[in-house]
């Protein structure tokens, strides 16, 4: 991937790329819509990465279809004070999948500028970034995860400190996204309402956010005791919240989740990121993920954890 991104570099451009960085994108085991409260969340970094190569230009340029465009590259130079730069990427991160391509892209773009900056640092530039290129009040989950994840690991962050550490994860386990199928842009949803709802304490939405939090303080010992069930069991109530309290979810969603639990082999299932759509995170044994992949009935995509681009 990386020696495409430097072929389509240089078709696009001539000449050679001066730099070349790849950031993977993210999966979120369980604290939804909790980062920009201040809350735990515990994303990983996965095996889908964006791949990008560059170099200085005289504007701001990107050859690649992923999503974001030269408005999040910019966004992220701002953010360094680094001038125009002509980008190439490849990926293969599935858009729409809700697996956080932009935040790759954002943190790609940090890696190939300054691959010195501290991941914190990066993860923070890039959520304003994100911010400002979208207009949508992203908390810094997604960021984070993509630029200081580790391999074999999830990372339990505390937003409002930003201390992190590093959770064991199990390699039998599989972490398996499941696609709904409905597309949408974050920008178009009521994202920001809800992140206002919560923000004004809403009954519901408080109720969300303080039991998701908790949620999350269980679901990391439970990893750590290797109870998967008591996992499944937290996936499950998650679910339900961020549908009945959060009301991120949807009816299809609903559907595939239901069907994900009904699945053999399946730990524990409920939507992912910001939801109105998008995808379903489900943790699946190794063993009969490939059953699961054919029984679930919406296209999967099927990941291990990953290092995050600034992880060393
Ligand atoms: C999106 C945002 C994150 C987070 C999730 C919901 O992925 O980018 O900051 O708020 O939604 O948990």
């Amino acid at each position: 991937m990386r020696s495409e991104a430097e072929d389509r570099f240089r078709e696009a451009y001539g000449g050679d790329p001066r730099w070349r960085s790849h950031a993977p994108g993210r999966v979120n085991l369980i604290g939804e819509h909790v980062d920009y409260m201040g809350g735990l969340v515990l994303p990983a970094a996965v095996d889908r990465f964006v791949w990008l190569a560059g170099a200085p230009g005289k504007r701001w340029e990107l050859a690649s279809d992923v999503k974001g465009g030269e408005r999040y590259l910019e966004a992220v130079g701002a953010e360094l004070g680094a001038g125009p730069q002509r980008v190439a990427a490849t990926h293969d991160l599935p858009a729409g999948f809700g697996m956080s391509s932009s935040a790759a892209l954002l943190v790609a773009t940090a890696a190939g500028l300054e691959p010195e900056l501290d991941g914190r640092e990066a993860a923070l530039a890039c959520q304003r970034a994100e911010q400002n290129a979208s207009g949508v009040m992203v908390g810094v989950m997604d960021q984070f995860a993509s630029a200081l994840g580790r391999r074999g690991h999830a990372l339990l962050l505390d937003c409002s400190t930003l201390e992190y550490r590093l959770v064991p994860f199990p390699a039998d386990v599989k972490i398996v996204v499941i696609d709904s199928g409905i597309r949408r842009e974050l920008s178009e949803t009521p994202y920001n309402q809800r992140r206002q709802e919560a923000e004004a304490g809403l009954p519901k939405r408080k109720r969300h956010v303080e039991s998701e939090i908790e949620r999350v303080r269980e679901f990391t010992a439970a990893l750590e005791a290797d109870d998967r069930a008591r996992c499944g069991q937290l996936l499950k109530e998650s679910h339900a919240s961020l549908r009945d309290d959060f009301e991120v979810s949807t009816p299809e969603v609903d559907a595939i989740v239901e069907r994900a639990w009904a699945t053999p082999g399946c730990l524990g299932a409920r939507i992912m990121g910001a939801g109105f759509g998008g995808s379903i995170l489900a943790l699946v044994e190794a063993g009969s993920v490939e059953r699961f992949a054919g029984e679930v009935g919406a296209p999967t995509v099927v990941c291990s954890t990953a290092d995050g681009a600034f992880a060393t």
